[in-house]
């Protein structure tokens, strides 16, 4: 494992508390008044039909939006961040939040080992003491470049995308971009990983991959992880926490087996049977699901 996470988290295994978050934009309250905990080293699903705030909480997690209230504290380190009064850039390389996003956002141009490389430029340029002749190549330099090539390396590898490591990232097929993006993420170290529908468009094989590399973030690099997900299979299959939202508010949150026998999580879903971009399977599975436990 990578020396990223060790510190994450209060003693009590708390990494992320929000405090009731509420967004609007103009007269639309897409957050209203939304509170739960994450814990380090578990996956924290936050799941709920479409429009239901979800990316939105990413984006004040990440400084994208500034809240219109509420507190955001990540526990790690000596002191608690207030991530709703930092900006995103601070987040980042500070409170070490990285995230992936519903759409890919990758350098398309670059290699994908470079895109891994480019991931870490700020330990990078702190080796360089911020100056030409450290990037020309003064030891401590040359060492931490060295450092950010291995753990590119280590996460090619943990990733499944050594054998394209010198390939442009635009070029890759779509499951191994999903893959990428993760793999960049983790390359800033970070103490909690924020995936935004990370198995969308995957094929059965990719996503159950993808669970085994979530799970490996989870349990041997200790970190904590929020994941939106649609993909009932894999939030039912590796989430140890879940929290459901509808229509911006919090409507359960609970263990996966409280979740899927709550009847408000019933309701939401399957009165988004006729939502177009909805997967309907999404409902079916859930109910399918809830009557996996009855006697
Ligand atoms: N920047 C924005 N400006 C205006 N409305 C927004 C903005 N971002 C999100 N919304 C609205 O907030 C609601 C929640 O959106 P979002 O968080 O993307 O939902 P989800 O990710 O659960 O599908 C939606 O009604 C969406 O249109
Ligand atoms: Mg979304």
């Amino acid at each position: 494992m990578s020396d990223a996470s060790a510190n994450g988290g209060r003693a009590d295994g708390t990494l992320l508390t929000v405090d009731h978050l509420t967004m609007r934009f103009g007269g639309l309250i897409a957050i209203d008044d939304v509170s739960f905990t994450a814990r380090n080293k578990e996956i924290t699903a936050i799941i709920g039909p479409n429009g239901a705030g979800k990316t939105t909480v990413f984006n004040c997690l990440t400084g994208f939006y500034s809240p219109t209230v509420g507190r955001l504290t990540l526990y790690h380190g000596d002191m608690p961040f207030q991530l709703e009064q930092m900006e995103g850039f601070r987040i980042a390389a500070k409170a070490r939040v990285a995230r992936t996003f519903q759409n890919i956002r990758l350098f398309g141009a670059m290699t994908v080992l470079e895109n891994l490389v480019v991931a870490q430029h700020n330990k990078l340029m702190k080796a360089s003491g911020y100056t030409v002749f450290g990037l020309l190549g003064l030891p401590v330099y040359r060492h931490a470049e060295q450092d950010a090539i291995e753990l590119a390396k280590y996460w090619l590898d943990k990733t499944g995308l050594t054998e394209h490591a010198d390939l442009s990232a635009g070029n890759l097929p779509y499951g191994a971009q999903r893959r990428l993006e993760i793999a960049r993420a983790m390359c800033s170290e970070p103490v909690m990983l924020c995936l935004d529908e990370p198995a969308a468009g995957l094929n059965p094989r990719e996503s159950a991959e993808l669970n085994d590399l979530l799970l490996h973030i989870r349990d041997d690099e200790q970190i904590g992880l929020l994941l939106i997900e649609h993909d009932m299979n894999v939030v039912m299959g590796i989430s140890d926490h879940i929290i459901v939202l509808d229509h911006g508010s919090k409507i359960s949150d609970g263990t996966p087996k409280e979740v899927r026998e709550d009847p408000a999580v019933i309701r939401a879903y399957l009165g988004e049977e006729e939502d177009e971009e909805l997967p309907p399977e999404v409902a079916a599975d859930l109910v399918q699901r809830d009557g996996e436990g009855a006697p």
